[in-house]
């Protein structure tokens, strides 16, 4: 179902105690807010972040996991160890292809095995290069949807996220963004809320908090600043509200 969410992805960031800091104080900073507010910490801090949160409004997720359920996969998490403690998984995101040589079958793997489970697959999407309508990103989206029934597309996320956008200050234009992500939409998402990331900071975030295309944000650099980030979703869940 479409609705307003802001996604904090940690990366490789965090010690213990910054995690516990983090989460605390997004919590109490986002407890009012009408967004859906999902963090996805380090999985090694899943369970402190748990506990903070409890049974409040903010939802958790991770950074990738395995497609089997079990198995003798040293140093891989499975979809039913997410499902103990969060409800999200990021998958396909562009550090795990470049880095890690995750292929569109395996983001395919993925998201069969997170629906599966009852967890929300979040697909990243996205091209390398700048371009006016870029095909690479509906390419990956039809690529990690084979197999998955259209009846199924509103339990899945897709976060639009161009690779030249990521981490390099260099955000995509909202009108531009909003041209790509209705070019996606005509698979037949109508239903499903599509998310844009890159270099999102509370400086740009009203630009597409504006465009009724884009439903929230993926967030990194800046998820890692209390304040920044509170500052994010309350703008997102503000503009949003009042367009409603
Ligand atoms: P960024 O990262 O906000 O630091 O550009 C976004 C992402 O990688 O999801």
């Amino acid at each position: 179902m479409r609705r307003p969410i802001v996604v904090g992805n940690w990366k490789m960031y965090t010690r213990a105690a910054d995690a516990l800091m983090l989460t605390t104080a997004i919590r109490n900073g986002t407890s009012r807010l009408n967004t859906e507010v999902v963090l996805c910490p380090p999985a090694i801090w899943l369970s402190e972040s748990r506990s903070i949160i409890g049974k409040g409004k903010i939802k958790l997720g991770v950074q990738n996991m395995f497609y089997e359920p079990e198995g003798a996969y040293t140093g891989e998490i499975s979809p039913l160890m997410v499902k103990d403690l969060a409800e999200y998984v990021i998958l396909g995101h562009s550090e795990r292809r470049e880095f890690f040589g995750e292929k569109d079958f395996d983001v395919n793997e993925k998201v069969i095995a997170a629906l599966h489970t009852d967890l929300t697959p979040i697909i990243c999407i996205g091209e390398k290069k700048r371009e006016k309508l870029p095909k690479q990103p509906l390419h990956q989206l039809e690529e990690a949807l084979q197999h998955v029934p259209k009846s199924k597309y509103d339990r899945v996320i897709v976060a639009y996220e161009p690779i030249w956008a990521i981490g390099t200050g260099e955000n995509a234009d909202p009108e531009y963004t909003a041209k790509v992500i209705t070019f996606l939409r005509e698979i037949g998402l109508a239903k499903t809320p599509v998310l844009y990331g890159g270099s999102v900071k509370s400086s740009n975030v009203a630009g597409y908090a504006r465009r009724p295309e884009i439903d929230g944000l993926l967030v990194g650099g800046a998820s890692l600043r209390a304040g920044e980030f509170i500052k994010i979703c309350e703008i997102w869940s503000h503009v949003k509200h009042f367009r409603e």
